[in-house]
């Protein structure tokens, strides 16, 4: 049987999706027939990362290139969305061009492509998006919009298909602090987010206090192997005894004071202290950090019974964090499955978007090629 063409499949609109998705699906059924693997192309430009994967039936990984801004924004302690924007620009071609070369393809046995459109950087976002809707316009493919949030949880799950439900999901990065329920990739309810600064940013706002390199969170983790995680003793927050919600500002706040005194007006003492006492800073906070997430993530696993733990995003690249989750999910009674990210696919990565685009396309959840860039998500 001949291939169907991919121009069938329709985008949707709110008023429209009642019409176009079972005819999507019922479209996407028929190439299913076919057996042939679903070559998805995933493109990601939510912040300060440029990346591009061919993913074939949402897990086998044909490819994935991520090209990584960290050296433009070191010396700025943060990413300046400005400069993310001409680097995305500049360095979206080749990235796409390498990861469909890697992957060994050409466009023709592409079936779809897949964006992150929301939530990140709006100037950032639209280098991808533009990219997406051109080769989705001249290759003839249909268009896919990813939530990057919800892309981060589906690289917990790429080793796993079937989830042991309900499961709780965690998702740490830099601009999000979010507790899901997953019970599939699609079908996600948020129980709990960030009310000031998301993990990683306290990771990297602490980083910046201790005078360490851009991006913080994997240089607090490595000083941190050195120091004494009981050495001080910073906040914990728990916002009250049902809430699911997180506050790292405090957190970050406590380190700042201990490093200048109460009034701020004294000297950083950074430059006088230690390396020892510096690690020992580093291990604490992180130790702070990593104890509240825990913590939170039993609390949503008790309240919606959970069997299955997932994590997911740049921060669930700490080892410290992964052991502490592992631990809890060992002790539960009975104890809980844990998923997590595989390192390389912790950050930002377009492995994760195509994965999760897999799921839309079987659904026939396609994009209108008027599809825009959203800072929220
Ligand atoms: O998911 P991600 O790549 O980008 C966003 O969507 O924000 O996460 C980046 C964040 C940064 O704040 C970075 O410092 C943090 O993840 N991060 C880490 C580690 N690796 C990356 N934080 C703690 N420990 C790590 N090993
Ligand atoms: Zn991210």
């Amino acid at each position: 049987m001949s291939k169907a063409p991919a121009f069938l499949c329709l985008p949707y609109t709110r008023g429209q999706a009642a019409l176009t998705e079972p005819l999507n699906a019922a479209i996407i059924a028929v190439m299913a027939a076919e057996q042939k693997p679903v070559n998805i192309l995933g493109i990601e430009t939510s912040c300060d990362e440029t990346a591009a994967a061919v993913v074939a039936d949402g897990r086998q990984i044909r490819s994935s290139v991520v090209a990584s801004q960290n050296k433009l924004h070191e010396k700025y302690g943060g990413v300046v969305p400005e400069i993310a924007s001409r680097a995305h620009i500049e360095n979206i071609y080749p990235v796409i061009t390498e990861a469909m070369a890697q992957a060994g393809i050409g466009k023709d046995d592409l079936d779809a492509i897949a964006v992150a459109s929301q939530p990140g950087l709006t100037i950032a976002l639209v280098v991808g998006i533009t990219a997406a809707k051109t080769l989705s316009f001249m290759w003839g493919k249909p268009l896919i919009a990813i939530n990057h949030l919800h892309a981060h949880l589906q690289s917990a799950m790429l080793s796993e298909e079937r989830l042991e439900l309900p499961a709780v999901a965690l998702i740490v990065s830099g601009g999000h602090t979010s507790l899901y329920e997953a019970n599939s990739p699609l079908d996600l309810r948020l129980l709990g987010s960030t009310m000031d600064d998301a993990a990683g940013e306290a990771f990297d706002k602490v980083a910046t206090i201790l005078k360490l390199p851009y991006p913080g969170g994997p240089n607090i983790e490595r000083i941190a192997r050195n120091g004494n995680p009981k050495a001080i003793r910073f906040p914990h927050p728990m916002l009250g005894r049902d809430s699911l919600d997180f506050s790292f500002s405090g957190v970050k706040t406590a380190v700042l004071y201990y490093c200048r005194g109460q009034d701020m007006k004294g000297e950083n003492r950074i430059d006088s202290m230690s390396e020892q006492e510096i690690a020992d800073i580093a291990a604490s906070f992180q130790a702070a950090v990593t104890d509240v997430l825990v913590k939170k993530t039993k609390r949503a696993a008790d309240k919606i019974g959970a069997r299955t733990v997932l994590l997911g995003g740049g921060v669930a690249a700490n080892g410290a964090l992964r052991e502490a989750m592992q631990r809890m999910c060992e002790k539960s009674r009975p104890p809980r499955r844990m998923l997590v990210a595989p390192k390389p696919y912790c950050t930002d990565n377009a492995v994760m978007v195509a994965s999760l685009a897999y799921y839309k396309y079987k659904a026939g959840l396609f994009a209108p090629l008027m599809l825009e860039a959203s800072a929220n998500g």
